[in-house]
């Protein structure tokens, strides 16, 4: 990809964002936060694919992906009023009907178009499907990546905003008092991510969350969770509770160790 198409694709992104606005102009808060989201998972998007080494092109690629990744949040929110895709409908897979059907976007040059609607279209998946071809997979998982980086600050951002509908919307509307859930404790102990369905209140979120140490698919976005202080925040936030601990310690012991052995592995 060259710079003037990753231009030219940004500037799409700011007039179809535009087509949510109000009559004041001005997209909805929850929007505006979501626009927002879109361009710090590109910007994560493109530091990830500078870690990894890869070309001027590849870099404004991974960039362009990440902020196109949530182009089905928009009318997500705008036809049922949330961003739970169980209460709605998947916005993956509506962000790819976006960009397939959107005259605009069609018109356009896009290099690597396939690659880009794979990444939208699979970034919520919770496995990715075994048909994607390596391309299609690497820059989802840059995708992927990027994204759970920023939900980590849009998470955290929201519980020190204390602001109700914020964290209503945020939280899926669960309750924000409760134990955990020990679908969600087992899945940890088993070092696997938690299902979003297993999800009963805002300690099985935070715990949610934390299993995604499971599922990071590069070591430099560990590393970024923990410098970053992202990954101790959320778990400052959490219950003191004996099996929240336990699950807390097996999700931080594995992000710590998965960065020390790239470390390791990169002094070698
Ligand atoms: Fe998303």
């Amino acid at each position: 990809m060259q710079d003037a198409e990753w231009i030219i694709i940004r500037d799409w992104f700011q007039g179809y964002e535009a087509c949510f606005s109000g009559p004041d102009g001005k997209l909805p808060p929850l929007l505006q936060g979501k626009a927002g989201h879109s361009r710090r998972v590109s910007a994560n998007a493109r530091d990830l694919a500078v870690d990894l080494g890869h070309s001027r092109g590849e870099v404004l690629h991974a960039q362009t992906a990440g902020l196109l990744h949530d182009v089905g949040r928009f009318p997500q929110f705008r036809d049922f009023g949330t961003f739970s895709d169980p209460r709605s409908i998947n916005h993956g897979e509506r962000g790819w009907t976006v960009l397939c059907e959107d005259p605009d976007f069609l018109r356009l040059s896009v290099s690597r178009r396939g690659d880009l609607l794979a990444a939208v279209r699979h970034h919520n998946c919770r496995v990715l499907p075994e048909q994607l071809s390596p391309s299609e997979r690497h820059l989802t998982e840059i995708v992927r990546d990027s994204d759970k980086l920023d939900i980590f600050k849009v998470i955290l951002d929201a519980i020190q905003s204390g602001d109700v509908e914020k964290n209503e919307t945020i939280f899926l509307h669960v309750p924000a008092e409760g134990g955990p859930n020990p679908l969600i404790v087992e899945c940890i102990r088993n070092g696997r991510t938690a299902s979003y369905e297993h999800i009963r209140n805002r300690t099985d979120f935070g715990l949610q969350l934390l299993s995604w140490a499971f599922d990071l698919a590069f070591d430099a976005t560990c590393r970024r969770l923990i410098d970053r202080g992202l990954f101790d925040a959320i778990i400052a936030h959490l219950p003191d509770d004996p099996t929240v601990r336990e699950s807390v310690d097996i999700a931080r012991t594995h992000l710590h160790r998965r960065v020390a052995a790239a470390g390791a592995a990169g002094q070698a």
